[in-house]
Order: C-alpha cells, then structure tokens, then sequence
C-alpha cells in the first residue's frame, strides 16, 4: 500500500519535527514566494488553454505539487524547471486518471479539480491526509450535482468518486457561503459544459481564476446585480468590491473556442506568505524589512489594510501589474499597534491570514475584534480554536464568540509548546508570536509549512529570525560521548535524497573523521551484477557478489547511475548480502582517525555504539523535489512524478524489508530537513556534537 510508508514517515515527523523560534530584530530584503492559489490556477488552466504555456515563479510546495501530479495522471504533460511549461489538453481534453488522485493536504487542489473533471464521463477518484479528509466537500459536491454528475463520498469528506457525463447542464447558482475555491470549481466545470454558467457572489472571493482565463484568451462576464439574485436585472461589467457592494454575478460559456497561442505566466508573490514576515518586522524591535514581489491584488490584500489601521508602518510601493494580477514591493518596519474592529466583510480578502493578525493584535494596546470568521473552522484545522488555545498557551487574553475573535493585546509571555494541527498557518504564526514574545516558542511539528512556503526557515533566518530546532533527543549523544568510546564514530541514516550524505561528509571534514556512504556498498553489488548481465533479484549471485567487494569496487563512477541505484535497492534486501558487507562496514567504524558513516542502519545495525546518531528525513515531496533538481542540474531529463514514484517505492522496500528495516535508532537524533538548507542541517548536527564534547572535557576536569 503506497500510503503506508508516508504515514510512517509522517508519524515520524509528527514526534519529531518540532521548531523553535527566538527572539530577534529583522532586517533586509527577500521576495515572497510564489503565490499559492494562482500556481494552482496556472497549472490547471493553461491545461485547458490549447498551446505551451512557461510559467515562471510557480510556488514549489506540497499542495501545488499534488495538483501538477493530478493533472499528468489525467493526461497533461507537464515539465518541471527554472520554468515550468504545460502543453494544454484543449477543453474536453482530459483522459481518465488510472489511479486515485491523493491530494495531499490541499483544498484547493480537491475542490477545483473536482469541478474541472465533473463534466467528463468518466470516474475520477479523490483521496488526501487525515487533515483534508476532516475538510467539507458538500459545498462543491451539491453544485456540481445539480449540473448533473454524480459523487460519492463518504459522508461529505473525502475520498470521493467523481463520475461526470457528457451531457452535464449550466448552472445558476449563488454561493451561500463564500469560497473561491466553490466560485473556481462552478466555473472550471462550466468551461466544459454548453451554455452559460453563472456563479453569484453575494461577498467578493479571490479572483484569481477570472484573471487567469481571460489572460489565457478566454471570455468571463461580469456584473454587479442591482438587486438580490432573484429580483433579476443585470448592470455593466464590474469588478468586485473586495468589501461588498451587492450580489455580482461571474459567467462563462462552454466550449469556448481559443485560438491556440504560447503564453508566459509569472506568478506574483503570495501575500498570505509574505504576511509573516512582514508581522515579524511590525514586533520586533528594530527592524525594517522589504519583501519584494507580493502579489496586492484588492481581493487578498485585507490585511495589509488592517494593519495600516492598527499603526503599522508599512508601505506598499513600486505597484505594477503581472501578468493580470497587481504586485508591489512591500516595506515594514517595527510600529506600535493599537486594536481595532476588522468588519466581517473583509474577511474574504484575508481569510487565511486571521492567524498572523491575532497574533500581531496580542502584541497590540487594546482590544482587536474580527468579526465574520465561521470560515475558519473549517480550514487546515478549526483555526479558530487552534488560535484562541495556542494564544493563551502564551498568555494571551483571546475568546471566540459565535463567528467572531477577540484578542487583548498587551505583554506577551510566549514559552508555550504549541499544537498545529499539521496546520501549516498556525505553525508560522505562532514561530513568529515567539519571535517578540518573552520566551523563546515552540511548534510540536513545522512539517505543514512545505504545503505552502518550503523556504519559509530560510527566508525568516536569512532576514535574521533565529528559528532552530529545539534541543530534544540528544540526551543519548550526551550519554555515550562521556563513556569513553574513542576514537568518534558518527552514524547518519535517512532514506533516499534526505540531505545524510551531505550531512555526513560536511561532519566528516569538519571534525577530520573518515567518511564512508555504506549505499555505495550496495550500489557496487547492484552493479557487479548488472554489469555481468545478472539479475539483481538473484539472491546466490548477490550474496556472491556481496562476499568480494573491496575498497576499489567503491570508486567507480558507475555507481552513481540511476539503474544501479535501483538495483541496489532490490539487493540490499537481501539478509546474506547485508550480513556479507557487516565485517567491511564494522572495519571501516574502527578506523584509528574515527568515521563518519552514512546509511539505513547504522546507528541500529552496524554501530550501535556510535557516539552520536542522527536520523535525517524529510517529506516523500521534499526529497522528490531535490533529487529531480540534482538529476536536472547534471542534465538528466527525468519527470518529476517518476522522481517521486521511485522514492516511494523505494522507502517501502527500505521500510519492509525482513532484516535491518529502516528506522531511526532509540537514541538518534531526529533531523527534519524538510525546510532546512544543507547548512542549517549540519549547523544543527554539529552543534550537537560540539555541544557534547565541550561538556565531555569539563567532566574530564
Ligand atoms: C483559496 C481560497 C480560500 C483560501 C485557500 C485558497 C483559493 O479558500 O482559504 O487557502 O485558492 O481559491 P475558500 O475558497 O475555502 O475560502
């Protein structure tokens, strides 16, 4: 079962991948990275427009690589690079996905695809994380059902079955609850469907995916309603108020014929991104930041307007247009802030971005009450109560009543270990509450940020932010360090492409210590028995093999080719070819300098002994994405999904195999690298180790 091996991994995590952040004062410039909702629509949309389209600046997290996944299962060819480039399929275009669609933890992957498959006559099935299963799809099935395709699901959530047909109708339909995601999913249907689809809008949502298609060549109407949906009577092309102003009606004719045309988009930075640090530089003290290319587009821009109303000083400047959206740089620098009321008609255009403003409006003189904010309960989490509970967890005064969230500013105490709910926004806000608060914060796992802003550490630390993971686990390193093993073994295991070679080579210069990658043992093997024509699976020639391999064997550059990579996986299971390569491995650890060895079972198997272990991991899409950048930086042309299947595979065999599974050793330190660089892995590592010996030569004294 695919699933299984990432629900391991990401129990893992879940125990371990915790952060912390400190205080600081930030200061420089970064650009925000690319904004989610509009990756999603440049993916899904020039996959309807017939020619090639370059996107560039497309937001490489978790939830956008599930939709590029999902639409190449579905017939869309897709290129990852600098540039991504789609080939669109035309509309009507798409072919049936031969596997279930896993979604990851993106809504807004889910809803939209679900609309943009209603319309064909086929079934197309739906699966996602324990986070997004808890997420309601009735708001997209009913419309959807009305224009006439049928959905299972189970009770309302995921998985779900889509099954369209031919002759679906268009819809009128008004929206009873304000969701772009609902408004996209209506109208991507509606591409795809004779007539005219309306979509009614009684509170303005993003509008991202109107942009978009009419950027992409195609025809959107729309009008302001002089009346409630109802009363009839249409007025003149308008753009929504991003706080009210009446009903607004969105509409696009079926099987509209575009010209087929190559197109360039560039995503503009996500504001619900550069809102943390932004918020950052607002707390803490002297700092002045610009983030540059932030996506200011009326409809996402409310809380930008709050804070301006709370004191911030804060500036949007260089206003441009990009590609049909409205970009500026944005400048903060620390400011006072004073409460406010923020009206319930504004939280459309700041939806996600409630969790940073409470936790600015704890920092601020008075009260700050949001009104309008049923909405928030079901996001990635009930954000509403994961707000309330985590601020007074750092001794913030905060209720919600009904739809609305009170917070009371003032001095902030901070030190709390806070739940996420693998609540990628909840994790960044409350990194950056400890960021100005007392004490130094703590989130129980920081995995949910690569959904949305992967560099998310980086950018915040490069500014001057000190986000670190907190010192738990290496009580054991402590322990062995002191009880006199000598020379220094280190042991470094991870899966594929999680960062333990570079880990493991930067240790071994640093602290001068012999290095040896055991996988290169195993690759040897594979290759011995690819090169004289043999089977991997052969388990007699294998173990043959296994029984001659020396130091020379470990030099070829051979050993570094895709298929042997492959093939070391598959004899790697073997027990008599792992037995075989023990006494080589156990030399090598004994070597008179000390070693640095890199593997799957090192600290259980190999070195149990070892002074120090850690165990580097990352997500299955994390390791994906940089094993495909290296395969592409050497100029090799290799899909993306291909990268991700063989990972997968992979994990599984490395995570069942009878002897010597993979798994990180009691007593390793856990190193999460899913949103850390190479650099702050080992900093992290080494730290650790240093940190160790200072204490072993004080007991020494
Ligand atoms: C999104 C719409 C919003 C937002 C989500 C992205 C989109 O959701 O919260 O992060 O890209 O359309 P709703 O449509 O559920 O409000």
């Amino acid at each position: 079962m695919p699933g299984t091996v990432e629900r391991m991994t990401a129990m893992l995590h879940r125990k371990t991948s915790s952060m912390r952040s400190a205080a600081a004062s930030l200061r420089g410039e970064a650009a925000a990275p690319g904004d989610k909702s509009v990756s999603h629509r440049a993916l899904m949309l020039s996959s309807q427009a017939p020619g090639v389209t370059r996107i560039s600046g497309l937001l490489e997290g978790e939830d956008v690589l599930n939709t590029a996944k999902a639409l190449r299962s579905l017939g869309v060819t897709i290129r990852q690079g600098e540039v991504w480039e789609t080939e669109g399929v035309g509309i009507g275009g798409l072919a049936e996905s031969a596997e279930v669609l896993d979604m990851g933890n993106s809504g807004t992957s889910t809803r939209l695809l679900m609309g943009l498959v209603a319309p064909y006559p086929f079934t197309t099935f739906f699966t996602g994380d324990a986070s997004l299963s808890k997420r309601p799809m009735k708001r997209v099935i009913e419309p959807l059902e009305r224009m006439g395709a049928k959905i299972t699901a189970r009770r309302g959530h995921l998985p779900l079955a889509v099954t369209g047909a031919a002759d679906m109708l268009p819809a009128r339909y008004r929206l009873p609850v304000p969701s772009a995601q609902v408004k996209s999913a209506i109208l991507l249907a509606g591409l795809n469907i004779a007539g005219k689809t309306t979509v009614i809008e009684p509170q303005a949502t993003r509008d991202h995916t109107e942009n978009m298609l009419r950027f992409l060549g195609f025809k959107v109407e729309v009008s302001t309603l002089s009346h409630r949906e109802g009363d009839g009577g249409g007025r003149g092309e308008r753009r929504p108020h991003p706080e009210g102003g009446g009903d607004v009606a969105i509409s696009i004719h079926g099987h509209q014929r575009i010209t087929p045309a190559n197109h360039e988009i560039y995503v503009p930075g996500d504001p619900s991104s550069a809102a943390f640090p932004v918020v950052a530089a607002l707390l803490c003290r002297d700092s002045r930041i610009l983030i540059r290319n932030v996506c200011v587009n009326p409809l996402r821009a409310g809380l930008f307007t709050t804070l301006k109303e709370m004191g911030a000083k804060l500036e949007c400047k260089n206003e441009r247009m990009v590609g049909g959206e409205k970009v500026a740089d944005i400048t903060a620098e620390t400011s006072a802030l004073k409460g406010v009321v923020v009206p319930a008609e504004r939280a459309p255009s700041m939806i996600d971005e409630y969790p940073i403003l409470a936790v600015a409006a704890a920092f601020a003189r008075g009260e700050t009450a949001m009104h309008g904010l049923s909405e928030l309960r079901v996001k990635e989490s009930d954000r509403l109560a994961a707000i309330v509970e985590s601020l007074a967890a750092c001794g913030v005064s905060a209720r919600a009543e009904g739809d609305s969230l009170y917070v009371k500013g003032g001095d902030v105490k901070g030190g709390a270990t806070i739940a996420t709910h693998f609540d990628h926004r909840i994790a960044m806000s409350f990194l950056v509450l400890g960021m100005a608060s007392n004490d130094p914060v703590t989130v129980d796992d920081a995995t949910a940020i690569a959904t949305s802003f992967p560099n998310f550490v980086q950018l915040m630390n490069g500014l001057g932010a000190k986000i670190e993971m907190p010192d738990v686990g290496c009580q054991a390193p402590d322990r062995k360090a002191s009880s006199g093993i000598h020379p220094l073994v280190i042991a470094v295991d991870g899966p594929a492409a999680s960062g333990k070679g570079t880990l493991a080579r930067r240790l071994a210069e640093h602290f001068g210590l012999d290095y040896l990658d055991t996988g290169s043992l195993y690759r040897a093997v594979g290759m011995k028995l690819v090169y004289a024509g043999k089977d991997p699976r052969d388990r007699a020639a294998a173990t043959e093999a296994a029984q001659t391999i020396d130091a020379d064997d470990l030099s070829n550059p051979r050993l570094r080719q895709e298929h042997i990579g492959q093939a070391a996986s598959v004899v790697s299971a073997f027990p008599e070819v792992r037995e075989a390569l023990l006494e080589f491995q156990r030399n090598f650890a004994r070597s008179a300098n000390g070693a640095v060895l890199d593997g799957r079972d090192i600290g259980t198997v190999v070195c149990p002994e070892a002074n120090f272990k850690f165990f580097v991991t990352a997500t299955l899409y994390a390791r994906a994405r940089r094993r495909h950048k290296e395969l592409s930086g050497q100029g090799i042309e290799v899909v993306f999904e291909s990268v991700l299947d063989d990972l997968r595979e992979r994990d599984e065999r490395d995570g069942k195999r009878a002897i010597a599974p993979m798994k990180p050793a009691g007593d390793a330190l856990v190193i999460d690298t899913t949103v850390l660089d190479a650099g702050e892995v080992f900093e992290r590592a080494c730290g650790v180790v240093e940190k160790s010996r200072e204490a072993e030569k004080q007991h020494a004294c």
